[in-house]
């Protein structure tokens, strides 16, 4: 994926859900103090300035979308020269250009994002980067969509938003989930990623992370997986 939105677009529709899901509820289950953090498809969220605020060592944000990680462009020059670093890259690129470097990351998050690249190989080249006692965090949605579209109508702000979900059985017998969201004066963004079983995730994070936890908060379950025997981090 080259192109997703504009990340000033991505907060104007997507509103309801920047609201109801702050940055700190991933943020807040690691120690980011003195850590080396790398953020996968970060768009411009603001787990860049929380972290560094709680005194990071470094931070590297990931988004295969330049318009997406446009809004830290300048929020980067608050902090230290070379603290913070943004790369427009695709996950698995992004992987692929850190192996075999001598850095190896504390904490990695992925938030609302996790469903477009998640793959066995993908998270054994991600867990191989890690440090001992590092920690990967991400949230993920709990619950397949229907078959059916479903239309959700609300009102924000005085401004009527609309978003379509359903799931299609995709070429590899697996789900993909495809949604639409639409707020009025604003052109609708269409987006679709898979669907991962919980048991999925679990069967995979298991295999590269000897301790894994799943925080289900209603719709939406977090993961907390730890690299090493004794589970450092936290
Ligand atoms: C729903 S947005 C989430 C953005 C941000 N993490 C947040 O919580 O606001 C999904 C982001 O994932 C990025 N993305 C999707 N697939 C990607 C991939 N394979 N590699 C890197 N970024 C990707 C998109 O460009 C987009 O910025």
């Amino acid at each position: 994926m080259s192109h997703y939105m504009t990340w000033k677009e991505y907060v104007t529709i997507y509103k309801l859900y920047r609201d109801r899901r702050p940055e700190s509820e991933l943020v807040d289950l690691a120690n980011v103090s003195g850590k080396n953090i790398i953020n996968l498809c970060c768009g411009s969220d603001d787990i860049m300035e929380l972290c560094m605020n709680r005194g990071a060592k470094s931070f590297e944000g990931i988004d295969a979308c330049f318009a997406m990680l446009y809004g830290l462009v300048e929020k980067k020059s608050k902090f230290p020269k070379g603290t913070v670093e943004l790369y427009n890259q695709d996950v698995m690129q992004a992987l692929e250009y850190r192996e075999g470097k001598e850095k190896q990351y504390d904490v990695v998050f992925c938030r609302q994002a996790i469903n477009y690249w998640f793959s066995e190989l993908i998270i054994a080249k991600l867990a191989s980067l890690m440090s001992d006692g590092g920690v990967f965090i991400f949230n993920t949605f709990a619950n397949l969509p229907s078959p059916t579209p479903r239309v959700k109508e609300y009102t924000i702000e005085g401004d009527k938003f609309v978003e379509i979900s359903y799931s299609i059985f995709n070429k590899n017998g697996g789900m993909d989930v495809h949604h639409i969201q639409a707020r009025e004066g604003h052109e609708p963004h269409m987006t679709n990623f898979a669907w991962i079983k919980p048991n999925d995730f679990m069967e995979v994070l298991n295999k590269h992370f000897e301790w894994v936890d799943r925080i289900e908060k209603g719709k939406v379950h977090i993961y907390v997986c730890k690299k090493s025997a004794y589970f450092a981090n936290t």
